[in-house]
């Protein structure tokens, strides 16, 4: 499902990711742990090229990520919780959840909201619907960018 193959990732002179292979099969869960600033989000975010790998090979079944493919196979596939969950501030929550499928997907307003209660009923989240992140708890918006993960319904969820 998920393959980086002899993957190194500089920042300038700063070689974070040394040589990285990895594969996730589908049904699987990776967890990644290390210490701060070690690399995990690094990795991660290679694996749906926010960051593009300096060499080596990242492949989503079977396909190989290319800067060119990228945004095309990332949208297909995948969905991802950000380290700092990158919630829109001006949206509510349901705006947060609904305007991915509705944008990327195409999908109705009332077809995006029953899909944002379901995922918001999981997270334990409904009655925070209509508040706006900024009034939420650290726990509760974090619940919100997955619930929003969620939403996409993609096979691979990466969470940072
Ligand atoms: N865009 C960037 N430009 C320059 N250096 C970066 C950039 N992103 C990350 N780094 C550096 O790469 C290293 C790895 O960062 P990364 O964010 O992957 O760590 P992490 O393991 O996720 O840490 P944490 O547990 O604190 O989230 C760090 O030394 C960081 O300073
Ligand atoms: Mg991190």
């Amino acid at each position: 499902m998920i393959k980086l193959q002899n993957v190194n990732k500089y920042f300038g002179d700063h070689h974070v990711l040394k040589d990285i292979n990895l594969e996730v099969a589908e049904g699987e869960k990776l967890v990644i742990i290390g210490p701060s600033g070690s690399g995990k989000s690094t990795t991660v975010r290679c694996m749906n090229f926010l960051e593009e790998p300096t060499s080596g090979e990242v492949y989503i079944e079977g396909n190989q990520l290319t800067a060119k493919n990228k945004l095309e196979m990332v949208r297909n596939s995948s969905a991802m919780v950000f380290q700092q969950f990158n919630l829109y501030p001006h949206m509510t929550v349901l705006g947060n959840l609904t305007i991915g499928p509705m944008k990327l997907q195409n999908k109705s307003k009332k077809e995006a909201e029953e899909i944002a209660y379901r995922y918001l009923d999981i997270v334990g989240l409904r009655e925070k619907a209509t508040a706006y992140p900024s009034t939420l708890s650290g726990g509760q918006q974090q619940r919100v960018a997955i619930a929003r993960s969620l939403c996409s319904e993609k096979k691979i969820i990466l969470f940072d």
